[in-house]
């Protein structure tokens, strides 16, 4: 038998409450997909933990037991086939991907960065944004390059920042709008609705 639906594979370090929205949007039928592996570079991701509640297949690989970035990546990709993954979304990954990844799932690489990028990419994004005192922030789903939280821009929400916010505070309004926005870049990618050109990459019939 084929397989119909977009099989994805999602790379987490942590927590996985955006792997969580993924699990709930495909239950809720908001997206036609399977999820076929969760992979973690942290042994004791809760994102593991939330996969086997899923009766997913998870598996951790440790960066510390290959020689260097490509060896890791390689093993990743290794996974990921072996998982008939077609499309790979890190959802809390924290680390640069290299290119055995991005050759063997080329323009198949999306990632989730809270804010709206191009500003404030790495780590403590929203420590980066209080300091700015910006008073509007977001988050942002876009492809991936070989640099970090870089590569055509798909979506983005913004939220407000408001007088008094910690990191705590403006990371949970921010992560709202994270859930509802990766599940449903994911079924635009599914209906084939994403078309990347150049730079920029553009949603048939509009966000
Ligand atoms: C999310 O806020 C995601 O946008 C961010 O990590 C968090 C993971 O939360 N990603 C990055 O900062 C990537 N540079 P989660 O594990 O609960 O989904």
């Amino acid at each position: 038998m084929g397989e119909e639906k977009l099989v994805i594979g999602v790379l987490a370090s942590g927590r996985g409450s955006n792997l969580e929205a993924i699990f709930n949007a495909i239950q809720t039928g908001v997206l036609t997909a399977r999820v076929g592996i969760v992979l973690s570079d942290k042994k004791d991701a809760r994102a593991l933990e939330r996969a086997k509640q899923h009766q997913v297949p998870s598996i951790h690989l440790d960066p510390r037991s290959y020689p260097d970035r490509e060896a890791y990546d390689a093993a990743i990709v290794t996974t990921l086939t072996a998982h008939q993954v077609e499309l790979v979304i890190l959802a809390g990954f924290m680390r640069l991907v290299s290119k055995p990844i991005l050759t063997a799932f080329p323009n198949k690489v999306i990632n989730i960065h809270p804010s709206l990028l191009p500003a404030f990419p790495g780590l403590h994004a929203h420590r980066q944004a209080l300091a700015h005192g910006v008073k509007v922030s977001g988050c942002t789903v876009h492809f991936v390059d070989e640099q970090t939280d870089h590569g055509p821009i798909i979506a983005q929400a913004s939220v407000p920042v408001l007088e008094g916010d910690t990191e705590a505070s403006l990371s949970d309004r921010i992560l709202i709008e994270e859930h509802r926005l990766l599940p449903r870049v994911i079924q635009y990618y599914a209906e084939g609705k994403l078309k990347i050109i150049g730079q920029k990459t553009f949603v048939e019939g509009g966000v």
